[in-house]
């Protein structure tokens, strides 16, 4: 099976995560529990998720020059994701993101965007080779709208798969819509795309056809713990996730887009990239941690196994 190459562009944070019993509320001041210091940012746990299932992939970046960056750089390297185009940003510091986990799961986050809102279409430009010469490339939207717009053009404009992760949520131009080939958006932000209220399966399909029409060639609604709603011009397909007890779901949707992008380089139909994609972002939310809960493939494999043995028992 012939392995493509994947180029993620996007941003790439250091988190300082606290758990806590509940999220707090405007004006509270709650005492938390443990504090962790992880490396995070969309684009780089997209591009660890997939390099860790064993993608051949590039990051396209900005760090500050800065101990954060240096670290985040370095973190991406062990992990065999190529940091050639990791532009470093002299005035502005490195990405940072304030994240609260209750004890569901659920979390809050801040980010200090730095140097992450500094990737330039200047930078895009400077990395257009490594760009074009890949198959898949990724994009979030913590980088500047102006740099998105240009990649997609870019992509659009020379037959590559753009996959958007449109978070987080903002309003897009049907322009952009329409030159983008997959969509994965949560349900919140296809509540802001289409102004439908993703509430069940009937209004997620309703939102997807909304996206579809737009000109999308596939619409895959990610829908939380529900798994997703994968949707394209012949077909609209529930596909469950795999339960398990959520302790922090930071990056679970980075997860999924990172592992998605991995299937589909690998040659994989749609539906099963998306059935793998709910297995590996499953499998993250067990653990604390963006980037740091990013499974390996044996990993899925043995969790494929094991559901496999439960159905014939
Ligand atoms: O999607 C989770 C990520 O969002 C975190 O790692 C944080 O850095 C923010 O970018």
């Amino acid at each position: 099976m012939s392995l493509k190459k994947i180029v993620v562009i996007g941003s790439i944070n250091t988190d300082m995560v606290v758990k806590t019993l509940k999220l707090p509320v405007p004006g509270e001041t709650i005492l938390g529990g443990k504090f962790l210091m992880t490396p995070g940012g969309k684009g780089a746990n997209q591009a660890v998720a997939a390099a860790r299932l064993g993608g051949n992939v590039s990051f396209i970046g900005k760090i500050g020059s800065d101990i954060f960056g240096k670290e985040s750089k370095k973190i991406l390297e062990s992990e065999n994701v190529n940091t050639n185009y990791l532009f470093i940003d002299k005035k502005n510091p490195s990405g940072v993101a304030l994240i609260t986990v209750d004890k569901n799961g659920e979390n809050c986050i801040v980010v200090a965007s730095g140097s992450n809102a500094c990737l330039s279409v200047s930078d895009i430009e400077t990395a257009k080779e490594e760009i074009l010469s890949s198959d898949i490339i990724l994009v979030q939207l913590e980088i500047p709208i102006e740099t998105v717009e240009y990649i997609v053009d870019l992509c659009y404009n020379n037959d590559k798969t753009v996959i958007l992760n449109p978070a987080p949520a903002t309003n897009l131009s049907d322009e952009l819509l329409r030159k983008v080939s997959i969509i994965v958006p949560n349900e919140t932000e296809a509540e802001l795309l289409t102004g439908v209220k993703v509430s069940d399966l009937s209004s997620a399909e309703t939102a997807a056809r909304y996206l579809s029409n737009k000109g999308i060639s596939v619409v895959v609604i990610t829908l939380g713990n529900k798994g997703a709603l994968l949707c394209t011009s012949s077909e609209t397909q529930y596909i469950p996730s795999p339960l398990v007890e959520s302790i922090d779901s930071t990056g679970a949707g980075d997860v999924f887009c990172g592992a998605l992008a991995f299937s589909i380089s690998r040659g994989i139909e749609l539906a099963d990239s998306v059935r793998f994609a709910n297995k590996a972002a499953s499998i993250s939310v067990t653990r604390m941690g963006a980037q740091a809960s990013a499974p390996q493939i044996k990993e899925i494999e043995l969790e494929s196994s094991i559901l496999k043995n439960e159905l014939k028992n």
